[in-house]
């Protein structure tokens, strides 16, 4: 059972948040357990972080064709993502005009959305086409009539969606992030495995476990440690909207698989863990990379939209195969360890533990910061 406030926490947790801004590195105490069990502090994130900020919602080819599209919801509200018909890819919102049905479910290709309410249909681009028997009323255009439209961006092959109208431009703020991976190409690599899982613990501990190379030799002993050990990671300096590590691999990369061109030798035996939280967290290899986006469902419950994206084409099957087989195998060491952590943040015996040195969980106090810093965002944005 996850812990109730008696009393709402959400002051008592912005004054801790505040308390720990501009602190550095070798203060760092994990955050209390309520923060991640609280119902109420789960909503304050979702309004002040999910609602607010970009997130991503896979990569641009899922949708590589005119007429693909996946519908999924992001903390209660449906949206569409979709290639119309005229070229463009498209967020929407995925609500009939009409009564407000959710219009499209699942994913797949199509040539229009048929709501199964009363039979409205909308093209690819959102535009209504067909509203049976609604000739008569005397207010309603149906050639005024389309799905809500929401923000959508492009970066580095993966798709971005924003709710909030006055959000930043999201190029802009990524432009610190994109020089420090720019030569890796994350856009020209491809897509070769996708899966969404719910795991039973809070969204931030999914973040800050992909995000701490502290685990690496003691969880993965049999699997990561093998390839980037603990002992090869190093902090790196955070931006506004991102923060990462980067880790060394024990052994060189057989000759084929070094990577782009643009790479150096430095970069070709370096991974770099970036998140741009809320929602997304990406491990990139000069071979391949791995992503998640993440959403919480509860205060125990976060759903992961995962895969991994590979450079150059000259992978075999068995290859591919068996960068999923590690993937897959390490994700479930992570899966298992972060259903106990869930269940001793609830514990009433947890308290605030000391965080290890900065190359090994320095992202984690940054992202204590990020959460600093983005607090009582839904209010000024309400404001202005
Ligand atoms: S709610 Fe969609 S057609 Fe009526
Ligand atoms: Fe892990």
């Amino acid at each position: 059972m996850t812990q109730q406030s008696k009393v709402p926490l959400n002051p008592i947790f912005r004054k801790s948040l505040r308390a720990l801004r501009g602190k550095g590195y070798e203060q760092g105490f994990s955050l209390p357990g309520a923060f991640y069990t609280d119902p109420a502090w789960l909503q304050a994130e979702c309004d002040e972080l999910f609602l607010q900020d970009w997130f991503c919602v896979g990569r641009v080819e899922e949708v590589s064709q005119a007429g693909d599209f996946f519908s999924f919801d992001h903390v209660g509200q449906p949206i569409l993502l979709v290639h119309g018909r005229d070229g463009v890819i498209r967020a929407l919102a995925n609500v009939c005009r009409h009564r407000g049905t959710v219009l499209a479910s699942g994913s797949g290709n199509t040539r229009k959305f048929l709501c199964p309410y009363h039979h409205w249909a909308y093209d690819t681009t959102g535009q209504l086409l067909n509203a049976p028997h609604m000739e008569s009323h005397q207010a309603f255009d149906m050639k005024q009539c389309r799905l809500k439209q929401l923000q959508c961006e492009f970066w580095q092959g993966f798709i971005f969606v924003n709710l909030n109208p006055l959000a930043p431009d999201l190029k802009q703020e990524l432009a610190p992030l994109e020089k420090l991976i720019k030569n890796y190409h994350l856009e020209e690599m491809s897509l070769r495995y996708l899966a969404d899982e719910v795991w039973d613990t809070n969204w931030k501990c999914l973040l800050e476990n992909f995000m701490e190379g502290y685990h690496l030799t003691p969880l993965h002993r049999d699997t990561l440690h093998k390839v980037n050990p603990s002992r090869l990671c190093e902090h790196l300096k955070p931006g506004k909207r991102h923060f990462g590590y980067s880790v060394g691999f024990s052994t060189r990369l057989p000759a084929e698989r070094i990577g782009h061109r643009d790479l150096s030798d430095r970069e070709m035996d370096t991974c770099i863990m970036f998140a741009m939280p809320p929602g997304l967290t990406v491990g990139i290899g000069s071979d391949y990379s791995s992503f998640l986006c993440l959403r919480p469902l509860s205060p125990s419950q976060v759903s992961v939209k995962m895969g991994l994206i590979f450079h150059g084409d000259h992978w075999s099957q068995q290859e591919v195969d068996s960068a999923i087989e590690l993937f897959q195998h390490t994700m479930n060491e992570d899966k298992q360890v972060l259903t106990r952590v869930q269940q001793g943040l609830a514990s009433r015996f947890h308290e605030p533990g000391p965080l290890a040195a900065r190359d090994l969980e320095g992202t984690i106090w940054d992202f204590y910061q990020y959460l600093s810093r983005r607090q009582g965002s839904a209010s000024k944005t309400m404001k202005s």
